[in-house]
C-alpha cells in the first residue's frame, strides 16, 4: 500500500445536514415527500442521481430533462450557500494531524468524491493543499459504485489500483472501490458493511494499518 484516497462527505468532513437542508427546501417547495432516511439513501450518490431518487415519490406532470436540471441547479445554489457557512474548524484535529503523519509515514494522499463542490470545501476548510491528487465530481463520467472515481484518483496519483486503500462511509463508496479492485477501510455506516476490509472506528485508527513506509 502506497497511498490512501479519501471520501470526502462523511470521511473528512460532514456535509449531509446541508444536503439534506437544501434537498428538503427543493422537495417541500415541489410537494414531494423527503426525509433523513431517504437522505441516507443518497450518500456517494451523483447529484443528479440524488434526484432522481427523490423524484421516485414526485407525483405530478412528466419533468423534462431541462426542467429536473433546473430543479438540480437550484438546490445546488442553496447547498452553495450553506457551504459559505463552513470554516476550518469543520475539519477536526484528529483528522489533520492524521493526514499529516501519513504523509510523515511516506504515503501519498488523494481524495476521491462525487461531489463537484469538492475544491469549494477543501478551500473553506483550509485542506486545498493537502492531497497530491483531487479526484471529483467534475472529472467523472459515471458516480460510485462504478470505481471511476477511485481509478482516476490512483491515475493522477501514478499508482496501480492496487496499491491505494480507499476511506468511505457509505455503501456505494465501498461497493466503487472493491469494484476498482483496491482495498477499502469503512467509517460511520460503512464501518459494519462486510465487503470493508478494514473497518476503522475513528479516522486515526487509519494509523494502525498505514505503517511506516520509510
Ligand atoms: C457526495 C455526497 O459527496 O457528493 C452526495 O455524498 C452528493 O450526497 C454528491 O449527492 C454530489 O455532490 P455535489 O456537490 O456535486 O452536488
Ligand atoms: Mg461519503
Amino acid at each position: 500500500m502506497k497511498a490512501l484516497i479519501f471520501d470526502l462527505d462523511g470521511v473528512i468532513v460532514f456535509t449531509d445536514k446541508f444536503h439534506y437542508q437544501a434537498w428538503k427546501q427543493m422537495a417541500d417547495e415541489m410537494g414531494i415527500y423527503f426525509d433523513e432516511q431517504i437522505n441516507n439513501r443518497l450518500r456517494g450518490v451523483s447529484r443528479m442521481d440524488s434526484l432522481e431518487i427523490i423524484l421516485e415519490r414526485y407525483e405530478g406532470a412528466p419533468l423534462s430533462q431541462q426542467q429536473k436540471e433546473n430543479l438540480a441547479e437550484k438546490k445546488n445554489e442553496i447547498y452553495r450557500n450553506l457551504l459559505q457557512t463552513m470554516t476550518p474548524s469543520d475539519v477536526s484535529d484528529e483528522v489533520r494531524e492524521t493526514m499529516k503523519e501519513l504523509r510523515m509515514r511516506g504515503y501519498k494522499l488523494a481524495l476521491g468524491s462525487s461531489s463537484k463542490n469538492a475544491k469549494f470545501i477543501l478551500e473553506k476548510v483550509a485542506l486545498s493543499d493537502a492531497f497530491d491528487a483531487i479526484s471529483d465530481g467534475t472529472n467523472i463520467t459515471k458516480s460510485k459504485p462504478d470505481p471511476e472515481v477511485f481509478l482516476k484518483a490512483a491515475e493522477y496519483l501514478n499508482l496501480p489500483a492496487g496499491e491505494c486503500l480507499v476511506v468511505e462511509d457509505a455503501y456505494a463508496g465501498i461497493d466503487a472501490a472493491k469494484a476498482g479492485m483496491m482495498l477499502a477501510a469503512g467509517i460511520g455506516e460503512a464501518e459494519n458493511y462486510d465487503k470493508t476490509d478494514y473497518p476503522i472506528h475513528s479516522f486515526g485508527d487509519l494509523l494502525k494499518i498505514a505503517k511506516p513506509l520509510r
